[in-house]
């Protein structure tokens, strides 16, 4: 168990398409354990494994209801819509509206390598899209309507 450094708004790897992952080895539980660390130490309510510098399809979040950890998560269904404000570890001090599903169903593997579905609304919906973006090299900027006032509460 580790934390890891996190990678800002700038750095190129948070552009780029991250990999699915085949095996879930060591490497990838140990991954999933540091970013859970990760996303506690610096108070996110998720993280992508690129903003740990790494390009693999791993997410992790925990909306204040345990970790969850998600491996090649991919939404399957979204429903309805819903402007909320986002923030992200990667982009410190800086906080925006963005229009996202109101609603979401997501598989994924767990670390043991089961295929799980979720479904999301509110807090969690976002997360999961926030997160599923970031292996797209996408940032909530990207899609911002409009920047927001920082409140210290956003994740
Ligand atoms: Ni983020």
């Amino acid at each position: 168990m580790a934390i890891r450094q996190i990678r800002y708004e700038g750095d190129p790897i948070l552009r780029k398409v991250s990999r699915e992952v085949t095996e879930i080895n060591d490497r990838i539980i140990t991954l999933l354990e540091d970013m859970i660390d990760t996303m506690y130490e610096y108070e996110g309510v998720g993280l992508a494994a690129p903003q740990v510098g790494v390009l693999r399809r791993v997410v992790v979040i925990d909306i204040g209801e345990g970790p969850i950890k998600l491996i090649n998560p991919e939404i399957i269904e979204e429903e309805g819509e819903i402007i909320d404000v986002e923030g992200c570890l990667s982009i410190p001090g800086r906080a925006g509206n963005v229009k996202r599903p109101e609603k979401v169903k997501v598989k994924y593997l767990d670390e043991s390598g089961e295929e799980k579905i979720i479904e999301g609304t509110g807090l969690l919906a976002k997360a999961l899209c926030h997160e599923i973006d970031h292996l797209n090299g996408i940032l909530y900027i990207d899609k911002m309507i409009e920047e927001v006032e920082l409140d210290e509460d956003e994740d």
